[in-house]
């Protein structure tokens, strides 16, 4: 296992779309593993492929409490065929935005479709923080980021703070 490289805004990278897997192969649960390390090292609780450099349709989530041992979901090629209701996510954060909280609009349940990782398909259907988070990773596979939901107003302040720590390492 290897811990792998975050991305981080405001790498274009990010704004990638991911290409759907087409073969789940040795290499594919390697990397799988090396973003699950990647994820609890860091720690965080869910991981997309985009954010370690990978162009795949494929996301981690652990939303399992800590005491209660790990609980990975692996989702290979999601899509949301379904969505109802609002609400709004509080303090979302993201490995890839460092530093910076929003509150974002988000759809309350949502219904997805994927394949896990012995390529058997699954349909599931969530709410709460489960749907929060599916919903949050599956954007990352489309390019987009948490912030690109919220005002471009609070988007650009945090886009200069960013440029000003960047200036400040160099
Ligand atoms: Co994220």
């Amino acid at each position: 296992m290897a811990l792998l490289n975050i991305v981080t805004y405001p790498d274009p990278f990010l704004k990638t779309t991911t290409r759907p897997v087409k073969d789940i192969n040795g290499d594919l649960q390697q990397l799988i593993n090396d973003m699950a390390e990647t994820m609890y090292a860091a720690p965080g609780i869910g991981l997309a492929a985009t954010q370690v450099g990978i162009d795949l349709s494929l996301l981690i989530y652990d939303i399992a409490p800590r005491e209660n041992g790990t609980d990975l979901r692996v989702l290979i090629n999601p899509r949301i065929i379904e969505a109802e209701g609002d609400v709004v996510s509080e303090n979302e954060g993201c490995l890839s935005v460092p530093d910076y909280t929003a509150d974002v609009k988000r759809s309350e349940r949502v219904l997805v479709e994927c394949v896990d990782r012995e390529g058997r398909p699954q349909r599931i259907e969530v709410d709460d923080m489960h749907s929060i988070v599916l919903q949050h990773e599956i954007d990352h596979l489309n390019g987009v980021l948490f912030i690109d939901r919220i005002s471009s107003l609070k988007r650009g302040l945090y886009k200069r703070r960013i440029q000003k720590k960047a200036r400040e390492k160099k």
